[in-house]
């Protein structure tokens, strides 16, 4: 019986929606950097704060969700990788962005 109600509230949480991106006025000034470092080499393909696909993923709650759009973890690391190197239909960016602006795009990819 306990067991039961338990399964039930486990179920329940995985319905759960992520929490909201931090509003654009609350940003630091680095994670601003990144929110200007987005719009200039992603957001043409990629929507940041809504759950809806453009020309890739969304990557709305990036770092809140277990796995990545491939089901890779997601570490800095690997979103890292995934713009210097590109990642399946996605160009590699390693000579458009430098390593600040990774640095600032990770902080704003926190945020979202
Ligand atoms: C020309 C379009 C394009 C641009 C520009 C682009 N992306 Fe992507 N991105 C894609 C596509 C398409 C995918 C899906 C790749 C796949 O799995 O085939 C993707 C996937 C990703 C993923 C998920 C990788 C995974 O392992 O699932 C991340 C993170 C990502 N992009 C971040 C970025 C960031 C940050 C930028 C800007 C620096 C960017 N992208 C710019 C098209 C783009």
């Amino acid at each position: 019986m306990v067991l039961g109600l338990g399964l039930m509230a486990t179920a329940g949480v995985g319905c759960r929606r992520y929490p909201p991106p931090v509003p654009l006025e609350q940003l630091n000034a680095q994670q601003a950097a990144g929110k200007m470092a987005f719009n200039a080499h992603c957001a043409q393909c990629h929507y940041e704060r809504v759950d809806q696909p453009k020309n890739g993923p969304s990557l709305t709650s990036l770092f809140k969700k277990p796995a990545l759009h491939s089901g890779a973890a997601a570490t800095d690391e690997r979103v890292t990788s995934t713009i210097v190197n590109g990642h399946g239909l996605m160009p590699a960016m390693g000579a458009q962005v430098d390593d600040q602006e990774i640095q600032d795009l990770l902080a704003y990819l926190h945020t979202v």
